[in-house]
């Protein structure tokens, strides 16, 4: 039998805890999985003193060698895997790029170390012939990027659509559920341990356009291009803007978005959008994740959980850990990295659908006006406190914007799916 997959983690804090403890408290099963070859924690790399770490993971930590210096830990060629941990893509990128080139496999949550050099560590990957897992990048604990990669690997998908953050999605369910204003509940969220540091990476849509990006990539066969990838976060929606659309029948929602259009171009998109409460991403509240796909064999696929957070993390990693000790091996996005295209890419003025149109009720007159003139159809309109909201039909985006101007603001509508 082989001996144990050696595993190194590189940063005991939230997520890099959580894999400690989910090796050691779920040790039986593991090895069950592994048709009995199991996974040993051999390495552990954190700042902290090691008496520290001890203290605060016990057994955990079982037999583990302690380094201080993360970057040193994955140069010795220690480990099999090495679990990178510590965010970012100073160090990381480091402790990833030393840990593939000393022939170990690479397992991390980290987006933004994917997204933005994504391209060269998958090339190093091929070279060693290791792994990359990142399950844990999108999602959180969501197998979502094994149902799109693995599951849906028969199908072009041309379409997909996420709730990719959980602090946003916290922040715009507990606006809606409760009226609170958006400072006050972004406060909750950190305190609750959901949001990036500094929120910034959250609430501007920047973590959404890391992991979108490479959804992106595993949908449409294409390289990463986060470069390319239209952003806007969450913090111009008012409490009327939730309200009204509420009262219309929708939910607002942060979603990250990539369609593959009619000529062939691929639009990469972060923006908040109302969906029908009823849709299943609709109905994906508070820190919850959510990935709509759709295939063009399967249809509509949709995966849902919990998209941040220490234990659905780990357990994300982990089964990335259990994928190498089962000599699983997938190329890190779906196929070997030459064999993937360069996005051509198209911009947001050619997007078609429905707008969410709001503006004061003494501009309510004028709004109509506009929209008929530009022949632009109001499928339901609805007033609440001195504001009122218009669904419209589907139109051009340069037209809706010419058409509203400064008098009103709009918001996408995304579907109907
Ligand atoms: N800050 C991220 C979120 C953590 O809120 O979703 C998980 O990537």
């Amino acid at each position: 039998m082989a001996s144990p997959l050696r595993v190194a983690i590189a940063g005991l804090g939230t997520v890099g805890g959580g894999v400690a403890n989910l090796l050691s408290t779920n040790a039986a099963l593991i090895a069950s999985r592994t048709s009995g070859r199991g996974v040993e924690l051999v390495a552990i790399a954190d700042q902290r003193p090691h008496d520290d770490l001890k203290q605060e993971f016990g057994p955990s930590l079982g037999n583990s060698q302690y380094f201080a210096d993360a970057v040193d830990m994955a140069r010795s060629g220690c480990a099999d895997v090495v679990v990178e941990t510590i965010g970012g893509y100073g160090i990381a990128l480091q402790v990833g790029e030393e840990a593939l080139r000393s022939g170990a496999s690479l397992v991390t949550a980290n987006k933004a170390l994917l997204a933005v050099h994504g391209e060269n560590l998958a090339v190093m990957a091929e070279g060693t012939g290791t792994s990359i897992g990142w399950e844990a990048a999108v999602g959180g604990g969501i197998p979502c990027i094994k149902v799109l990669r693995e599951g849906l690997a028969g199908n072009n998908v041309r379409y997909a659509a996420g709730i990719l953050n959980g602090t946003c999605n916290f922040i715009l369910t507990t606006m809606k559920e409760t009226g609170r204003d958006f400072d006050d509940v972004l406060a909750e969220a950190q305190s609750l341990g959901y949001a990036e540091t500094p929120p910034d990476l959250d609430v501007d849509g920047i973590d959404t356009a890391h992991k979108i990006s490479l959804v992106a990539a595993v949908a449409t066969g294409c390289k990463p291009a986060f470069d390319s990838v239209h952003v806007e976060g969450i913090r111009a929606i008012s409490g009327a803007d939730v309200s009204l659309a509420d009262k219309l029948g929708f939910s607002i929602k942060l979603l990250g978005i990539v369609s593959t259009e009619s000529d062939g171009t691929v639009k990469q998109r972060v923006h908040p959008a109302l969906i029908p409460v009823t849709a299943a991403l609709g109905a994906t509240n508070g820190v919850l994740n959510g990935l709509f796909s759709v295939g063009d064999f399967v249809g509509p696929v949709f995966s849902q959980g919990p998209g941040a957070g220490r234990d659905a993390t780990a357990s994300a990693c982990v089964a990335d850990i259990l994928d190498i000790a089962r000599g699983n091996h997938v190329p890190t996005f779906g196929m070997p990295f030459g064999d993937l295209d360069t996005m051509v890419t198209s911009g947001m003025e050619s997007r078609e659908g429905r707008y969410f149109v709001r503006c004061a009720s003494g501009e309510e007159g004028g709004v109509r006006n506009a929209l008929q003139d530009s022949s632009v159809e109001v499928e339901i309109s609805a007033e609440l406190d001195g504001s009122v909201g218009f669904i419209t039909g589907s139109v051009a985006e340069n037209i809706i914007m010419s058409t509203i101007g400064d008098r009103a603001s709009m918001i996408r509508v995304e579907g109907p799916w």
